[in-house]
């Protein structure tokens, strides 16, 4: 009876140890809901989470899958194995061969289009860890506005945004201003925003808000004399790719987001 006992305790911590060694490594990304700005390059994070530093992850092999189109990279066996590679991403897409060593399969894509929004999986094995993680990237354009002062006329442009964004200034006290804003669309579908407030005052700071369904530009400007000084953050809104109409959540997102601020 007592050796029953013995061996079943010997078993139970036995998978104890199983069940904590498997769950101390697990396949993570800091950001499943990535905007990616349009032309430009975008980091897909994706990464072997260890709880122990210690731990030997071996060779890792890493595969990326876009849900509608295939293959986006791979890399095992310490090379990239790209026959079967969706033609899409000839040539701009890599993983950082030291970085995977150590569990980072993060992908860099370069030059992004608007095909590249999707559902993206990253796959990760080796000897010590195993998983993968859905990635979400949305794409849009989007830059940060750059104001001129003149007689009592603040001027934001803006040169790159997608979708369409609104425009919205604000005073301290977070009332909304009247403004004039007009936009021009290139070849591309690409919009340049221009943006006329007509009754700036030397010394006040004002809020410009440029926003569509992906991205929040807020940029505080104060008017010092002929110069404006400003600085812009962005924020990207987290929900899913919207679907045909569903702006309503979007927005949802969006609000929750400024709240936070
Ligand atoms: C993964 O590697 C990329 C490229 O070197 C780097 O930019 C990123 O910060 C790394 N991420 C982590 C979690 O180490
Ligand atoms: C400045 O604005 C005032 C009032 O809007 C106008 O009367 C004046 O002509 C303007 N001056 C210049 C140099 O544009
Ligand atoms: C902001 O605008 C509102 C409405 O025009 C005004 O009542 C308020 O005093 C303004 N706040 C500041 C800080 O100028
Ligand atoms: C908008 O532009 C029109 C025409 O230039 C002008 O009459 C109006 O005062 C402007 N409104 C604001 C709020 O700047």
């Amino acid at each position: 009876m007592l050796i029953l006992i013995v061996v079943f305790a010997a078993l139970i911590i036995l998978i104890l140890a199983l069940t904590f060694s498997k769950s101390t490594s697990k396949v993570t990304s800091s950001n499943t809901k990535p905007v990616a700005n349009l032309g430009e390059d975008e980091l897909l994070s994706c990464f072997v989470s260890s709880q122990s530093q210690q731990t030997r992850l071996g060779d890792v092999s890493v595969t990326w899958e876009k849900k509608d189109l295939g293959l986006v990279y791979q890399y095992s066996n310490g090379a990239p194995a790209l026959a079967g590679q969706a033609s899409q991403f000839t040539g701009r897409a890599q993983v950082f061969p030291v970085a995977v060593a150590t569990g980072n399969a993060s992908l860099l894509l370069r030059n992004v289009r608007g095909g590249d929004e999707g559902e993206y999986t990253c796959s990760v094995s080796s000897s010590a860890a195993r998983g993968s993680i859905i990635i979400q990237l949305r794409t849009a354009a989007f830059s940060a506005p750059t104001f001129k002062f003149s007689n009592g006329t603040l001027t934001g442009e803006a040169s790159r945004w997608f979708p369409k964004p609104s425009v919205t200034w604000l005073n301290q006290t977070g009332d909304i201003l009247s403004a004039n804003t007009s936009f021009t669309e290139n070849s591309e579908g690409i919009v340049g925003v221009v943006s006329v407030f007509e009754s700036a005052q030397v010394s006040e700071t004002y809020s410009c808000r440029i926003q569509n369904s992906l991205v929040l530009a807020e940029t505080e400007t104060r008017v010092t004399g002929t110069d404006v000084s400003a600085s812009t953050y962005f924020i990207f809104s987290s929900a899913a790719i919207p679907v045909g109409s569903n702006y309503v959540n979007v927005l949802i997102s969006f609000l929750s987001v400024c709240y936070g601020f």
